[in-house]
């Protein structure tokens, strides 16, 4: 089988943190979509890392790690993330990573059409990391996109020239002219020969060859649910499928083989870049929330917009997905609050309540309608098993559990590794 983890927010709940914890139990770890938009933050034996398109499974010696057909591939972000992971912590990474041939490759001119479409969008603007991850979503789905396999052909020169000529003229209709292609160029052909010393394989296969030898797989999630291209806030949404069937598209393996479904989400919720964020705080509670989590994007550095746990957003992203349970991040940073909200509904403009989320969430503007509970007040940082718990905490958790008919399995009480604590006799595995 093949179990799932994915964010069930808008992004950053944790993912990268509990995949690396979780790897041991597995022997694959495969990212299926997204790309270097993605920052997905380790912390461990005092060192923290940040990695981009690399699986999260790469400090386990003993886990496969598979960049699958679903990602699109910046050579350029990826021999900066390689490089850093063999020299800081001596990985092999030439034996433990294999990359799907089918992978889409971001070039230099997707990053500058993210630019410039954002550019011409104005006020409008998705608020994009700028990684080239639309335009390049884009080619895949027009059928011109340069793919990973690409890269071993005689003339993937003319291959990528071709699609560089049609970039260009796009740019020039939005006047974004001012860039130095050579340079670029230069840095995307040495990229692209860096990239040619790793496995480049037919992805596909050695997966299900895996599932076929009964070896224990977990899929990584990116993004979030809430960004999901179709059921996310559309239009400010990221450019791939973020739910448990992009790991079916983004990796080659049937839905039958999928087991478990770990969604993980934050106690609270923060959104990077443009878009409807019904339980926002602006204020006070915002920026303690953000200073506390330290909430700012591990891609690109932005402050992160916070807000209180949103339980319509929640059901929907566990209904979507088929989670089967719950992982709980970030705990410790309510520890002092003397309060905290859950959105239980939305009151829609006309006054009616919902428990749904609207589908046109960018144009009507709902009230969140909150249950208070009161706060722990205590550090979580003596807490070494899930049965000790504040009562306060234990509430908390038991409401979300009643309100999504799932158990949460995990609570993660800190950056590091070890802040983490299990209810092993739910947890499958
Ligand atoms: P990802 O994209 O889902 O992997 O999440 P990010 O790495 O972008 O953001 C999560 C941030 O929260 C990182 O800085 C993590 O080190 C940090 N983090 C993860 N779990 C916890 C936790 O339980 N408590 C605290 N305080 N920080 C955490
Ligand atoms: P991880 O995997 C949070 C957001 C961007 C922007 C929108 C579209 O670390 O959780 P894109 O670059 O994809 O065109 O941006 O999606 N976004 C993320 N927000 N975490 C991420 O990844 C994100 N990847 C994209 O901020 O609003
Ligand atoms: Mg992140």
């Amino acid at each position: 089988m093949i179990d799932v983890l994915l964010g069930l927010q808008w992004g950053d709940e944790g993912k990268g943190k509990i995949v690396d914890f979780l790897a041991p139990r597995y022997q694959v770890v495969a990212r299926f979509q997204g790309g270097p938009n993605a920052g997905h933050t380790l912390e461990f034996d005092g060192l923290k890392h940040v990695l981009h398109q690399i699986p999260s499974g790469v400090f386990r010696p003993h886990t496969k790690n598979i960049i699958g057909n679903g990602v699109v591939l910046d050579p350029i972000v990826f021999r900066k993330e390689a490089e850093s992971v063999i020299d800081k912590f001596g990985v092999d990474l030439h034996k433990n990573l294999y990359i799907s041939k089918r992978a889409q490759l971001i070039m230099p001119t997707h990053r500058l059409l993210d630019a410039a479409y954002e550019q011409a969008k104005g006020e409008n603007k998705i608020g994009s990391t700028l990684k080239g991850i639309g335009p390049t979503y884009s080619d895949k789905i027009a059928r011109q996109g340069l793919r990973v396999g690409d890269v071993l052909s005689a003339n993937f020169r003319d291959k990528y020239r071709r699609l560089v000529d049609r970039h260009l003229v796009i740019l020039k209709q939005h006047n974004f002219i001012y860039f130095d292609l050579v340079a670029l160029e230069k840095d995307f052909f040495d990229a692209v020969d860096y990239l040619k010393s790793y496995q480049l394989v037919e992805s596909e296969y050695l997966i299900n060859a895996s599932l076929q030898n009964k070896e224990t797989i977990l899929a990584e999630g990116a993004q979030g649910s809430l960004l999901d291209v179709d059921f996310g806030s559309y239009p400010f949404v990221t450019s791939s499928t973020t739910m448990t069937s992009g790991a079916c598209t983004g990796l080659g393996v049937a839905p039958r083989h999928i087991g478990e479904v770990y969604g993980i989400f934050k106690a609270y919720c923060t959104r990077v870049g443009s878009g409807p964020f019904p339980t926002e705080l602006k204020e006070e509670i915002g920026d303690r929330l953000r200073r506390v989590g330290n909430e700012y994007g591990s891609t690109t550095g932005r402050p992160r917009r916070c807000g209180w746990l949103d339980l319509p957003a929640l059901r929907y992203a566990v209904m979507l997905n088929g989670v089967t349970q719950l992982l709980m991040m970030k705990a410790d940073v309510l520890n002092d609050f003397d309060e905290i909200k859950v959105c239980t509904h939305y009151r829609l403009p006309d006054g009616t309540e919902t428990d749904q989320l609207p589908y046109d969430l960018c144009d009507v503007k709902v009230e969140p309608v909150y249950k208070t509970f009161s706060g722990w007040r205590t550090s979580l940082s003596r807490v070494h098993s899930f049965d000790d718990i504040p009562a306060p905490l234990a509430s908390y958790v038991a409401f979300i559990e009643e309100a999504t008919g799932l158990p949460i399995t995990l609570i993660s009480t800190g950056p590091d590794r070890v802040a983490t604590l299990v209810r092993e006799t739910a947890m499958s595995k």
